[in-house]
């Protein structure tokens, strides 16, 4: 194993909702060495504008490159949308976002060619799933549908229940009159929700719908990178070691935290701050 195949993974997300996908890495990959930074202190990133939400992630990457890391995932959809491109100019390092994995297994799986992409607004706004998947195939119907109010009843979590089922079917409604079978949840936080709007989308949509997982997607796609250029630990090494580093530590964190992660902080927990960290490069470009 060279060096550099020893070096820890980065990972980062606006708050907790990335560690569903460091959830479906762990599942994918148990030997590597995780690092985590959530910038729990200027979470939510998906109302925001776009030069600010570059700024943080370049805070971000800036942070965790100091930990020798051998590639990032982005785990923060909104981030993606708008910081991939900026954080893989700068980076001399792989940088994997959460959209372009779970778009082509979406375009591979639909039937019908109506997909659904749920996200935050920013997500929605920034286009950037439609994009991904008109790429792969102009043919496909694209329904976008930002759903700003699943992220505060996902931390709260409110996963099921008629408050839910309520927000969900007006978000929902618009598939009643599509032929919708696939429907992207394209958000860190919408994993959790998974059967509550499994069963508000299956009461509307005439096919019954598949949701496909950014997470899983994108733990995939990591897995199969570094396999390629020969990045991973080997299977023989022990299982790796997980760190969490957080801009803030709010109240309740581990409860929320382990709602997202599913399964216990195996890790230290340190607060960082990045708003001093020296940027990768200022953002130029505007949306
Ligand atoms: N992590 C964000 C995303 O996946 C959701 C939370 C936020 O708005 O920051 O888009």
């Amino acid at each position: 194993m060279t060096e550099t195949a020893s070096a820890p993974i980065g990972i980062f997300d606006s708050g907790v909702g990335g560690l569903t996908v460091m959830n479906a890495i762990i599942d994918r990959l148990p030997h590597e060495n995780l690092i985590y930074l959530g910038d729990t202190a200027r979470v939510p990133y998906g109302n925001r504008g776009a030069e600010t939400i570059r700024r943080y992630a370049l805070n971000a990457a800036s942070l965790l490159s100091t930990h020798q890391i051998k590639a990032l995932v982005v785990a923060c959809n909104t981030a993606s949308a708008f910081a991939l491109d900026v954080l893989r100019q700068q980076l001399s390092i792989p940088v994997f976002g959460v959209i372009q994995p779970v778009a082509r297994r979406a375009a591979d799986y639909s039937e019908t060619g109506e997909i659904a992409v749920l996200g935050t607004r920013g997500t929605i706004r920034s286009n950037a799933y439609q994009r991904e998947l008109l790429n792969l195939q102009p043919d496909l119907n694209v329904h976008p549908i930002a759903c700003p109010l699943l992220v505060p009843l996902a931390e709260e979590g409110w996963l099921s229940g008629s408050v839910t089922d309520q927000v969900l079917a007006r978000y929902l409604q618009p598939l009643s009159s599509t032929e919708v079978d696939t429907v992207i949840l394209g958000c860190t936080h919408y994993p959790i929700l998974r059967d509550a709007i499994t069963g508000v989308a299956d009461g509307l949509a005439t096919p019954k719908t598949t949701l496909l997982d950014s997470a899983k997607a994108t733990a995939d796609a990591v897995a199969d990178s570094l396999a390629e250029t020969d990045l991973l630990r080997d299977d023989d090494e022990p299982v790796g070691s997980h760190r969490f580093l957080l801009t803030d530590v709010p109240d309740g964190f581990v409860d929320t935290a382990e709602l997202f992660f599913g399964r216990t902080l195996d890790g230290p927990c340190e607060h960082v701050d990045i708003t001093d960290t020296t940027p990768l490069a200022s953002p130029t470009t505007s949306s």
